[in-house]
């Protein structure tokens, strides 16, 4: 987040109702039309989400922001690595804003990029050779750009199998950045051995493994996590399956090894939608993502029992940060020709960020899954 543009809302806006806001949010857009589009991620409030032209997971958003070639304005309600990507990926004459400049991603954070750079070098003197790095959408666009000048891809929880396949094809492994746990549950339904998977720490001397783990790695992991996900425990996984032996654990994965492990299904926020989706009434799930998707979940399908992997609410703080008061602050002043929160990416860090993403929106995603992959093991 930069400081220097966060603006304190006005109080003819903090003082309304939440039903004075939500009409006045349907007003604006209205009146803005077919000039603007609301992009929104699964994660998002239920007041916001209902204003949303489209929902997605990281990639699905990623594809609508790249299709958006007559709207000027695409507001994206989720986080400031996903706008970052929407404005690559949009036109120099479109503008992409964020509600509220706050709105990161703790995990995203983790990969800063002087120690992304410390780190290759470092592997290249230690003559660990034929890598290509791939960044997990959840990174900043310096990283994305650090990536696709390297001859990488981004990848996203919906597409991280396709991903390595086009990785591997190309060399003998993969610097994988930020979320260890997304690349490590992914690598692991590939086949290869966790031993092949050393993990490379920024606050370590020389990534903290040694330097035959990683001449002998297939996937170096980046020691980032989502301290969401990182909440969700094995042991609940045993104590719901014990109090209801019928239940179905369907997990995110940027969850950890054992969670994974343990869990009946993985994949993307779009794929957790789709098996509840598409699941027989009666049918009993625990979640584990964050909270505000498997409310929604719960409540769209009331014939399921639809509960959280862990007993406590489980929410992503940052993605909350974007309310219905910063949303209609930033749509009335487009109404008023003002763009407000608008995110910019600098043109020499959108040209290699755009390479990289461009090369994983050729591959196509499916909304993936990450357990199915997995030889029964
Ligand atoms: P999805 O791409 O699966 O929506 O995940 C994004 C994210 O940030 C999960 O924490
Ligand atoms: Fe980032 Fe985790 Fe929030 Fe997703 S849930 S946006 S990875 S902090």
């Amino acid at each position: 987040m930069n400081p220097t543009t966060y603006t304190p809302l006005p109080e003819s806006i903090t003082a309304l109702s939440p039903e004075q806001m939500r009409i006045r949010i349907i007003e604006a857009k209205r009146k803005l039309g077919s000039e603007v589009v609301l992009l929104g991620h699964h994660y998002q409030a239920d007041e916001v989400i209902c204003h949303a032209d489209a929902t997605g997971d990281s990639f699905k958003l990623a594809q609508h922001a790249a299709a958006q070639k007559d709207a000027r304005y695409v507001v994206f309600c989720g986080v400031h690595f996903m706008a970052e990507s929407a404005d690559i990926l949009t036109d120099e004459d479109q503008s992409v804003i964020l509600p509220d400049m706050g709105a990161g991603c703790s995990m995203a954070d983790m990969a800063e990029i002087d120690d992304v750079e410390d780190a290759w070098e470092i592997l290249e003197e230690m003559g660990v050779d034929e890598i290509i790095p791939i960044t997990y959408m959840n990174s900043t666009a310096a990283i994305k750009d650090f990536v696709g000048r390297r001859g990488g891809i981004v990848c996203t929880s919906g597409n991280a199998v396709k991903v390595l396949e086009w990785a591997f094809a190309r060399g003998k492994r993969a610097f994988f950045l930020p979320d260890q746990h997304l690349a490590r549950n992914t690598g692991h339904a590939m086949g290869i051995p966790l031993d092949a998977m050393p993990l490379w720490s920024p606050y370590a001397t020389q990534g903290g493994a040694s330097i035959e783990d990683y001449r002998r790695s297939r996937i170096i992991l980046w020691q980032g996590h989502c301290s969401v996900h990182m909440k969700f425990t094995a042991d609940h996984v045993r104590r719901l399956r014990a109090a209801h032996p019928e239940i179905r654990i369907l997990a995110h994965p940027e969850c950890s090894f054992d969670v994974v492990q343990a869990a009946d299904e993985v994949g993307s926020t779009e794929y957790i939608r789709r098996v509840i989706r598409e699941s027989p009434p009666g049918s009993e799930w625990a979640i584990g993502t964050e909270y505000h998707l498997v409310h929604r979940l719960a409540q769209d399908y009331p014939d399921r029992s639809i509960v959280s992997l862990s007993g406590i609410q489980c929410a992503c703080s940052t993605m909350y940060r974007i309310d219905p008061s910063n949303l209609l602050w930033v749509l009335e002043n487009l109404v008023e020709g003002r763009v407000v929160n608008r995110i910019r990416v600098p043109d020499d860090i959108a040209e290699g960020a755009m390479l990289a993403l461009e090369r994983m929106l050729a591959l196509k995603g499916d909304g993936a899954v990450v357990k199915k992959q997995v030889a029964q093991c």
